[in-house]
């Protein structure tokens, strides 16, 4: 029997067009930026945008070549123009994926609905705990013995849409802030990087569940972290 191919199946895949948001040290964005360099990662980040003027993160795009701008949510009187501003520029620079690294404003569906479930955002904790601000320090308060990191699909919510991947480290005696913070950013390069692998290989699928998106990355399970968090093999139950 004879099949018909698609003509857009046989069109070799086109690399991913991102644009990353940034408002500060961009540690994110140069894990993307060392990807694509070693060839791991089949992207193009068209634009870096940051809300701060002079951030560390500017500093990385420009030693890569990628252009940069400013737009500072000071000079706009309401999200939803700052938002309008920003999708306006990654329009113009031929973004089609858009990557929240480390970025410390809500977005308002002015850019989600210009870009939709296609806005990534990477966030410091096992979500649905401890979203929002300050969500490594929430942890340690909380003595939680596992922390870790989503990568998701940004919703309207704060840290609320569809789970896309997650890593995981162990809270150590005598952790600080400091500490946990860097074993979990280090956890956010990794989990980053894979899950815009994914995407650039068409793996991810969002489905209605219950009456809302869930996404899911086709392939096998990421499960990053879990080696470094199961210290001792799980206890045998008798029934
Ligand atoms: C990361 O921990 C990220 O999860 C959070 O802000 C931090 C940004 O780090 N939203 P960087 O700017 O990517 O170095």
């Amino acid at each position: 029997m004879a099949f018909s191919v698609p003509f857009a199946t046989m069109l070799p895949p086109m690399p991913l067009d991102l644009g990353v948001l940034i408002s500060g040290r961009g540690s994110n964005l140069q894990a993307i930026l060392d990807a694509i360099g070693t060839g791991k990662l089949d992207a193009r980040v068209r634009l870096v945008i940051s809300n701060r003027p002079g951030v560390q993160g500017l500093a990385r795009a420009e030693a890569a070549g990628v252009p940069t701008c400013v737009v500072n949510h000071k000079e706009f009187a309401s999200r939803q123009a700052f938002d309008a501003a920003m999708v306006e520029t990654l329009r113009e620079h031929g973004v089609s994926w858009v990557v929240l690294a480390g970025f410390m404003r809500i977005v308002t569906p002015v850019l989600l609905d210009a870009f939709p479930h296609r806005v990534i955002n990477i966030h410091p904790s096992l979500l649905p705990a401890f979203p929002g601000v300050n969500a490594q320090a929430a942890a340690l308060a909380h003595g939680v013995r596992i922390a870790g990191c989503t990568v998701h699909l940004v919703d309207a919510g704060t840290d609320t849409g569809p789970i896309l991947a997650q890593g995981a480290v162990p809270v150590l005696d005598g952790d600080t802030e400091e500490s946990l913070s860097a074993r979990i950013l280090h956890r956010e390069h990794e989990i980053l990087v894979h899950v815009l692998d994914a995407v650039a290989q068409d793996k991810l699928v969002v489905e209605q569940h219950e009456g809302k998106p869930r996404a899911r990355l086709l392939g096998p399970a990421l499960a990053l972290g879990l080696q470094d968090v199961l210290h001792d093999k799980p206890t045998e139950v008798s029934t």
